[in-house]
């Protein structure tokens, strides 16, 4: 079984250049919503190379990023934004890391990899009244883009799947606001940032090594085969080359107890 530290092992580069960031009305909406300021400190858990904790370290006083990959932590730091505080470490030592005091936690497609139920619970000792857990990105399915068939199927011949953590929605049919509507975080808000942004082929194939299935540790010495592949298949699907333009949907949960 893969580590949690080696899920994204080799994606982090290809993370931070072709993921493309929240946009600034969610990270306003986040911290207008949290009410944050220079005496704030907020932890991001499953932080990655810091598309959460870099622009909120702006408006909140600290941001404490944990997450268990070294490679994603050093992406993050190598941009010497002040008041981010790098941590390596998950979501089942929440106790033991040197947190700090914190007042709210964001995690941004980071939930799905956690037990969820424990990570509430253990917020709900370590978060003051007001602590609020926001979740970012998708909460229930998110439409696909119209260039993941083309990826899929060149996955699909490299023998490449999905794999979902034991607690996840795909194992237990259960979404988020399912489970935090049974934790004492039960009293959601959500919003949901629609934009259309466009990629190119080259963009497309720089993502998929951006997730941990198909990323380049996973792929291996096959990475070069696979990227050809997939060059291919998004030239035969999109024959002039236009850039591929899909709808990018974020939403934000602000979670609270009652
Ligand atoms: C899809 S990335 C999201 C990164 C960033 N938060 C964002 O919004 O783009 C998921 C991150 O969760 C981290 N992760 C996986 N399992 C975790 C766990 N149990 N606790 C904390 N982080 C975890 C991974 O290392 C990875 O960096």
């Amino acid at each position: 079984m893969i580590s949690r530290a080696e899920l994204f092992a080799g994606a982090a580069t290809y993370y931070a250049r072709h993921r493309t960031d929240y946009g600034s009305e969610v990270v306003e909406h986040i911290a207008g919503e949290l009410a944050l300021d220079a005496a704030s400190r907020v932890l991001d858990l499953g932080c990655g190379p810091g598309t959460l904790a870099i622009p909120l370290a702006a408006r909140a006083g600290e941001v404490v990023a944990v997450d268990p990959s070294e490679e994603m932590l050093t992406e993050g730091a190598r941009h010497g934004v002040p008041g981010i505080r790098w941590v390596r470490g998950d979501s089942s030592m929440l106790d033991e890391l040197p947190l700090g005091r914190i007042d709210h936690v964001v995690m941004g497609r980071s939930f799905h990899w956690m037990d969820r139920e424990r990570v509430l619970d253990d917020l709900d000792r370590l978060l003051p009244a007001h602590g609020a857990v926001v979740l970012v990105g998708p909460v229930h399915d998110p439409e696909e883009p119209p260039w993941e068939p083309v990826a899929q199927a060149v996955r699909r011949d490299f023998g490449l799947e999905w794999r979902a953590n034991s607690e996840s929605y795909e194992q237990t049919g259960r979404h988020h606001d399912d489970v935090l509507r049974e934790s004492p975080f039960r009293r959601m808000e959500s919003r949901c940032f629609t934009r259309v942004i466009r990629r190119s082929a080259e963009d497309i194939v720089g993502l998929q090594l951006s997730f941990s299935y198909s990323s380049p540790a996973r792929l291996g010495d096959r990475l070069p085969a696979f990227t050809e592949a997939l060059r291919e298949a998004l030239a035969a699907a999109n024959p002039g080359g236009a850039d591929w333009e899909e709808e990018d949907v974020t939403d934000v949960l602000i979670a609270r107890r009652p």
